[in-house]
């Protein structure tokens, strides 16, 4: 059998991948999250994204791993840097963090051919209530979906559980973006929906691979693409946080990959 393919595929195209697979997630995931809890020194008032990405590539580079992002479609940077209304894939360069700003940094490498896809929330300078909340929200929205990981439970309950709880509190799920199946490859079925209605969508399957990455907006959910092709933000031009884990799904539950081994996932943890 295929090395770089091994397991058997779902009738949606999921891969279901073997028990040792486990550990190759494992460690890239590990280092994905290691790097995350690094910069976190390094997010203050005056530095700019650009001086950011730099100290991933250079960790990247350093630990022997590669990142998955430098090349992907024509993207240059080791990471993806989305401050303020910025909802993903914003692109390091020369902006300065001001006081207040929040940004979300998102990491992928590739350890041994396995891809840890990563990212969390920072914060320049003082916190404001406003974005506390929303940051609080969005993180507490991946971790019920991460609840709702089981064999037998769906994709759909997954979503589900995101979006209830966001419009909860009323805030919003962006929908133009979504989670992805991944393993050996970087994006691969399925679209993880971070809405949805219970029981939709394909069943989970004990060794499927994918991460669950809810971006949350305190206005609308619509977004739009810069010129850049890269950068999306809100249409509103609200305030939009994003948080990210690539998992596993075990007998019981779910693996997350890419905890911080640090536990330094949220801003306001030490
Ligand atoms: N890491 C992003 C994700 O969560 C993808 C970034 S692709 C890039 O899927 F090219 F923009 F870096
Ligand atoms: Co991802
Ligand atoms: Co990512």
């Amino acid at each position: 059998m295929n090395e770089t393919h091994r397991g058997r595929l779902t009738r949606e195209g999921i891969r279901i991948h073997e028990a040792a697979d486990f550990a190759g997630m494992h460690r890239a995931g590990a280092l994905a999250a290691q790097i995350l809890d690094e910069i976190a020194e390094h997010v203050f008032v005056g530095q700019t994204t650009a001086a950011i990405d730099k100290l991933i590539e250079d960790r990247v580079n350093a630990s022997g791993a590669k990142s998955a992002t430098i090349g992907y479609k024509g993207y240059q940077h080791a990471s993806c840097i989305s401050v303020n209304h910025v909802v993903c894939h914003g692109i390091p360069g020369d902006k300065v963090l001001k006081d207040g700003d929040i940004l979300n940094v998102d990491v992928t490498v590739i350890v041994d051919g396995w891809f840890g896809d990563t990212s969390r929330m920072y914060v320049a300078g003082k916190l404001s209530r406003k974005s506390e909340r929303l940051i609080q929200v969005t993180h507490d929205a991946l971790m019920k979906g991460i609840e709702a990981v089981r064999p037998g439970n769906t994709f759909g309950d997954i979503g589900h559980a995101i979006q209830s709880y966001v419009e909860a509190h009323r805030m919003s799920v962006v929908r133009d973006f979504c989670g992805h199946g991944l393993g050996r490859v970087f994006h691969s079925p399925p679209n993880v929906l971070h809405y949805g209605r219970a029981g939709s969508g394909p069943t989970l399957e004990e060794g499927m691979f994918f991460t669950i990455e809810p971006m949350v907006n305190l206005g609308r959910p619509e977004t739009k693409v810069l010129a850049d092709d890269w950068t999306a933000v809100t249409r509103d031009k609200s305030l939009s946080a994003q948080f990210e884990h690539s998992i596993g799904v075990t007998a019981s539950g779910a693996e997350i990959f890419t905890l911080s081994p640090a536990g330094k996932f949220h801003p306001t943890w030490e």
